[in-house]
């Protein structure tokens, strides 16, 4: 069983990384280990699929989204074995977008988290079945009763997680991406494409804390002002660092946005007003969880930390 654990570098010294790095990493342990529980095991025919499955699902990562998920559940304090049963769920449909992402008639990436991809690893079929298999059973583990025990939220979680990650969302947003015309779009035009490819699951995340608590209209509004410009940040660093680091620091390929003529904010503005801009977009995230004074600082620093990220 994989089960390394997620570098998520960023500068050490700085203060929004400190307390928060080794939180991330205890909140990705567990996610991991339930993620372990919850896959089926390699056995039987079916074996060479779920081990496809679980060479993506248990292969590190950073584990933002779940840490988005529980995080926010927090606020609210729901209980975190529900809310690491519903992270699980958000992290199984993330892992599905990186295998498909990946695939040759997609980015055709052949790295992922410092490993070869799952088409790589094992074939293009197994990957697309994989990715199949982790996106269908996401919403078994979001219908469980482990999830939380009022059935309706369960409800309202399996249809907001449909919609972040459906045409109105995700995959509407990589059908753009990857669309022919894609080299044309102006700002308002990316800035649509990420809002749909990463940002709706990003708001997802964090709106799912607020589902489960059963938070008031303010609260839960307050935390998707909040992903909406975080995820849009967290796209513009990715493109920043396809287009500037490593693929021995990133742990995937770079360069890749440019080769294939990929509509980003670097492209559009350069790397240095794209930077302005995600910087922009974190004090914006900040504040709009003033609301929730000091109980919000972890959220806050998770945003800083997103702009400072390596990798
Ligand atoms: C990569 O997401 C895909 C995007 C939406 C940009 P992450 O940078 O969160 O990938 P992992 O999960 O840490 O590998
Ligand atoms: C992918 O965006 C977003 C997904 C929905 C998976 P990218 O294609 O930029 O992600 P990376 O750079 O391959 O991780
Ligand atoms: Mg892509
Ligand atoms: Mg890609
Ligand atoms: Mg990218």
């Amino acid at each position: 069983m994989a089960t390394s654990q997620p570098n998520p570098s960023t500068r050490a010294d700085s203060p929004h990384a400190r307390g928060l790095v080794e939180r991330l990493a205890e909140r990705a342990r567990a996610v991991t280990r339930r993620l372990d529980q919850i896959l089926p095991p390699v056995s039987g025919s079916r074996g060479r699929v779920v081990e496809a499955m679980r060479y993506s699902a248990l292969s590190g990562g950073k584990r933002l989204r779940p840490f988005l998920v529980m995080e926010s559940a927090d606020l609210f304090d729901v209980a975190p074995d529900n809310a690491l049963q519903c992270a699980v769920a958000v992290e199984m449909i993330h892992c599905y977008s990186l295998i498909h992402d990946d695939l040759p008639a997609m980015d055709d990436s052949d790295l992922r988290r410092g490993r070869p991809t799952v088409h790589e690893a094992f074939d293009d079929a197994t990957a697309i079945l994989a990715g199949d298999g982790l996106l269908t059973e996401a919403f078994a583990v979001l219908a469980d009763p482990r999830c939380h025990p009022d059935a309706a939220v369960r409800g309202e979680l399996v249809a907001g997680l449909a919609a972040a990650a459906g045409t109105a969302g995700m995959v509407g947003g990589q059908m753009i991406d990857i669309a022919p015309e894609r080299g044309e779009l102006d700002l308002p035009g990316i800035t649509n494409l990420q809002a749909l490819k990463t940002g709706a699951l990003i708001t997802f995340s964090c709106e799912a804390g607020a589902i489960l608590g059963r938070a008031e209209p303010r609260a839960r509004q307050a935390l998707v002002g909040y992903a909406r410009d975080l995820g849009l940040a967290f796209q513009i660093v990715d493109d920043l660092l396809d287009f500037q680091s490593t693929p021995e620091e990133l742990g995937k390929p770079t360069g890749q946005d440019e080769a294939a003529g990929k509509a980003t904010f670097v492209g559009l503005l350069g790397p240095d007003c794209a930077r302005a801009k995600a910087q922009d977009l974190i004090d914006s995230a900040c504040a709009r969880l003033d609301i929730f004074s000091e109980k919000a600082d972890l959220l806050k620093r998770t945003a800083r930390f997103v702009l400072e990220r390596r990798s």
